[in-house]
């Protein structure tokens, strides 16, 4: 088992998809479990998801970025039929020791994004892709793949709910200590470490003073969109750190619910709930695209 991070003499030239499994190792992942407290970060949340979920019908979920299990087992313990896929083994044996905690067998499921469709089986009302996990693809054709993958495990008019990091604030504005982010209080610290349009490393300081670090591509919120109407999605709804309306603010997280329903825009049939309905922001496929 891998105790120490790797990224070898220069960090910042690691940009690849596939480096996500070196950087969860053991040590990183259970050290932000114990500090992380799961209630906090449940009222943060709220029940933003769950009722974003049974707005729209959703009861077969598939959370692709499992992690160690954080919203697999709120799905779960709120009544929603839930796999729990993830491509880190380390991480899905974390999340099923911490659902054998609380009573729940977990069904996981080890599937790297890109090839999804040939382990996880079946199709879904939801596809779920949280905890800004999707920053972790480095190459355009990993990220439309991906998508593509999380598109056709959706049932015909099913969800994909994918958050991020705001990065485009970090990106246009610089970094500064209000891109310092504290974890349950002030025990984890996370801040940009350096950031260019290819990359953000993160630095997360824990309070024994252990310092791990996370290479990520800083997608920017335009493009994210743009990536997930290119693959087929039709309508998607941008949230902004769980709130309804954001645009006033500078929200650190955005979350985007993309719809797969086809509908006719002449006639309106078919479609799903309104903007009006919805709250959030919807964005038209040509939206804020990158410069
Ligand atoms: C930042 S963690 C988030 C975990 C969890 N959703 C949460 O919010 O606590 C990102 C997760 O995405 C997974 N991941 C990253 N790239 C992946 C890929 N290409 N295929 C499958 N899982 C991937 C990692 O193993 C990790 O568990």
């Amino acid at each position: 088992m891998q105790e120490q991070q790797d990224f070898g003499q220069d960090p910042i030239a690691v940009r690849e998809t596939d480096h996500y499994k070196e950087e969860y190792i053991k040590g990183f992942v259970s050290k932000w479990d114990q500090l992380i407290d799961w209630n906090a970060r449940a009222n943060s949340e709220g029940d933003f998801f769950i009722r974003v979920l049974r707005e729209r019908g959703a009861h077969k979920i598939l959370d692709v970025a499992t992690g160690t299990g954080f919203h697999s087992i709120r799905l779960i313990e709120a009544g929603f039929d839930v796999v729990s896929a993830d491509g880190s083994p380390e991480m899905l044996a974390r999340a099923f020791e911490n659902g054998r905690k609380r009573g729940h067998i977990l069904r996981t499921v080890q599937a790297d994004w890109r090839w999804l469709n040939r382990d996880v089986h079946g199709k879904y009302d939801a596809v779920i892709c949280l905890g800004n996990s999707f920053t972790h693809l480095f190459e355009e054709r990993d990220r439309r793949k991906a998508l593509a993958e999380f598109y056709a495990a959706l049932r015909h008019d099913g969800i994909l709910i994918l958050d991020q990091r705001n990065y485009d604030s970090i990106l246009d504005h610089g970094f500064s200590t209000k891109h310092v982010f504290y974890y349950c209080g002030e025990n984890i610290r996370a801040e940009p470490e350096h950031m260019d349009p290819g990359l953000a490393r993160f630095r997360y300081t824990f309070p024994d003073k252990s310092v791990y670090h996370l290479n990520m591509f800083p997608l920017r919120k335009g493009y994210t969109t743009r990536l997930m109407h290119e693959v087929g999605f039709q309508t998607i709804s941008t949230y902004g750190d769980f709130q309804e309306t954001y645009r006033q603010d500078d929200p650190d997280f955005f979350i985007h619910v993309a719809e797969k329903q086809w509908y006719d825009k002449a006639e309106g049939a078919h479609r799903g709930p309104t903007e009006a309905e919805r709250g959030g922001e919807d964005s038209p496929p040509e939206d804020d695209l990158p410069a």
